[in-house]
């Protein structure tokens, strides 16, 4: 028997309705309301926060991750098992096809212009990052939108210290802005939302 699918947003602390992960609440939010009724390819999905907040309105979601985590997360990480318990326990399993494989292999096993949504959150480095946002540009829809998690320009403190916890996303997403029809329509703490 499937579980209980457990209420969104009555008022409890996100944490509760949804695995764990990074995304807040708004955030959590946001990829809710981008991906109602849309076919949504997520890059990076690790335990399913953003898999599941996306799936409670998406048509469909497709799950890429190698679930082996980045160089910041450690050697030994493995998430598919705990991705795969989440999606049953979220009630979300059939909304959700698994592809376990590194995100290099999209445009190999994807065809052109499916995805309504794509979300962006695997490896933060500049490469991978404007790998990723290249290939969502050619797997997405005509008039779909690009999401990118943080996304997060520096500050500067009263020290006068800049720093960006993640420099190398943003200089991808600044330099993939500058040379595509896409602009930041939206920012919601550290997602920036990319229509064209
Ligand atoms: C920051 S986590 C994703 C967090 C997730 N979106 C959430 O809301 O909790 C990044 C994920 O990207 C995956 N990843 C990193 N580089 C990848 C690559 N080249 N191909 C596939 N997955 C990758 C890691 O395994 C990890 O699960």
């Amino acid at each position: 028997m499937k579980p209980p699918r457990p209420n969104y947003d009555h008022g409890r602390p996100v944490q509760d309705v949804l695995p764990s992960g990074w995304l807040t609440a708004e955030e959590a939010k946001l990829l809710t309301r981008l991906a109602e009724g849309q076919l949504v390819l997520e890059i990076g999905s690790w335990l399913g926060r953003s898999t599941v907040a996306m799936a409670r309105a998406a048509f469909h979601v497709v799950s890429v991750d190698h679930h082996r985590g980045s160089p910041e997360h450690g050697p030994q990480v493995r998430t598919l098992a705990g991705f795969l318990d989440n999606l049953e326990q979220f009630g979300v399993r059939e909304g959700v096809s698994v592809c376990v494989m590194d995100a290099s292999h999209l445009i190999t096993f994807f065809k052109p212009s499916l995805f309504g949504l794509v979300f962006v959150d695997g490896g933060h480095d500049f490469g991978s990052v404007s790998r990723d946002l290249a290939a969502g540009f050619e797997l997405m829809a005509p008039g779909g939108v690009i999401a990118v998690h943080d996304y997060r320009p520096s500050t500067t403190s009263r020290s006068g210290v800049v720093t960006s916890s993640w420099p190398q996303v943003v200089a991808a997403v600044d330099n993939f802005v500058a040379r595509s029809v896409f602009a930041i329509s939206e920012r919601v703490v550290d997602i920036a939302v990319l229509r064209a």
